[in-house]
């Protein structure tokens, strides 16, 4: 097999003297959809900001493409093609839609490119072509995902962090917005790690799955076996 676009090799970072990850292990093949479940607190939101270099890696590894990232800055992880859609979704509020998403391309300078994928992402969310004149503060939380979504998508990303996109969101929404990822996933080969509370439609969508408790990784595997396996139905899906 291929080496793993992105691998975690016994991680461990933390809050000043507090460690929070204690040695994770994970890893991501290019064009998988790849989910990382947990309880509120479980240290999910953690194991992205590392890897988007904004927490650094205490001990262990974390790899891209071949290379260790743990040298490398945040702004430079960026321009490896690695975009974090963070939790809470921070769009500017007192921008447009459309110059939300102009700003996602503020690496790029191929206008041509841009208009491009202006129109490709206004085809992949309907509504942010409706409301392309409307300030991001306005919209409703769902417009707001769909919109720090396709921000990330203008900036080219080869791997989409999605932290918690169903916050908040009513299921049908939530349903929509996963579909699009899937979507992007099978079009364009996008690689997506996946970090969610919900359990349930992050298993459906993934193809594996990682579960994290307290700072460490307790199981793993195909996400359909997953979704099936007593204790993960017990802890995360309300033991339906
Ligand atoms: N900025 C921070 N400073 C101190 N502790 C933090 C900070 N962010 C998160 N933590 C702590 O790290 C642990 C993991 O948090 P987090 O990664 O946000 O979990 P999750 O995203 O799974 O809910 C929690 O105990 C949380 O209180
Ligand atoms: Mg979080």
């Amino acid at each position: 097999m291929s080496e793993p676009l992105i691998e975690f090799k016994g991680v461990k970072t933390g809050y000043g003297h507090m460690e929070v990850l204690h040695g994770i292990d994970l890893s991501v093949t290019a064009g998988e959809i790849v989910t990382l479940i947990g309880s509120n607190g479980a240290g999910k939101t953690t194991t992205l900001m590392t890897l988007s270099g904004v927490n650094k890696v205490w001990e262990g590894e974390i790899r891209y493409a071949g290379e260790s990232l743990n040298p490398v800055p945040p702004h430079e992880i960026v321009a490896r093609g690695i975009c974090h859609v963070p939790e809470g979704r921070q769009v500017f509020r007192d921008l447009t839609v459309k110059e939300n998403l102009i700003l996602g391309a503020y690496l790029r300078n191929d206008e041509e490119g841009i208009q491009k994928d202006l129109r490709h992402i206004n085809e992949l969310f309907p509504i942010l072509e409706e409301r392309q004149g409307q300030l991001g503060g306005t919209l409703s939380g769902g417009e707001q995902q769909m919109l720090a979504i396709g921000r990330a998508l203008m900036g080219r990303p080869k791997v989409l962090l999605l932290d918690e996109p169903s916050l908040g969101l009513a299921p049908l929404i939530v349903k929509d917005i996963f579909e699009t990822v899937q979507r992007i996933n099978k079009e364009e080969g996008m690689t997506v790690l996946l970090v969610e509370q919900n359990a349930n439609l992050a298993l459906q969508m993934a193809d594996r799955a990682y579960v994290i408790e307290t700072g460490r990784i307790t199981l793993s595997g195909d996400a359909k076996e997953l979704a099936n396996d007593p204790k993960v139905r017990e802890a995360y899906l309300g033991g339906e």
